[in-house]
């Protein structure tokens, strides 16, 4: 990982691990993740907005904490990323202003809220960024751990598939 410079990552980060509510192997590869998202958006954005860098670290900011409701209690896999996305979206804004950044709360919010299916070229940006940090550091034996390789088989299939053309080119090169 590399060192982190930019004073935004480090107020949001320092705020979501002084919440969360989860053990600390279910943070350290969330916090990677979260990390890893911004670092593919560094790659492709080369000077990203600083609301677009809120999006990437906080998309899946609802897994710092306690699941309200059980994964097996969707009824598939589409309703849990939308209510994945809609619980990240709000707590990402929260996050935002409880640290000064009222300004991004919004865009951010709106943002995350699509990050699983994309949208908006925004939303189809981080949405990539997720993918790519997936598969370039996809924490494997994490997930081997917590899910099932059925479930593990699903997520693959849909993470491949959402990416654009140019994030699957992008995937190519690196393996
Ligand atoms: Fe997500
Ligand atoms: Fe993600």
């Amino acid at each position: 990982m590399k060192k982190i410079t930019n004073s935004l990552i480090k107020k949001i980060l320092n705020k979501l691990i002084e919440e969360s509510e989860v053990d600390l192997e279910r943070l350290r590869h969330e916090t990677n993740h979260a990390l890893h998202t911004v670092e593919w958006l560094y790659q492709i954005e080369k000077k990203p907005a600083p609301f677009l860098v809120a999006s990437a670290l906080l998309h899946d900011c609802d897994r710092f904490f306690k699941r309200r409701r059980p994964k097996n209690k969707f009824t598939d896999y589409i309703s849990y990323k939308k209510e994945h996305s809609k619980n990240s979206a709000a707590i990402a804004g929260k996050i935002l202003k409880s640290i000064g950044k009222s300004e991004l709360a919004k865009k951010t919010a709106q943002i995350i809220l699509l990050h699983e299916f994309g949208g908006t070229r925004e939303a189809d940006l981080i949405r990539d960024c997720d993918s790519l940090a997936f598969f370039d550091k996809n924490h494997l034996d994490y997930y081997l751990k917590t899910e099932s390789k059925e479930k593990l088989a699903k997520k693959i299939k849909f993470m491949t598939d959402r990416m654009s053309i140019k994030a699957k080119q992008i995937l190519k090169n690196i393996r």
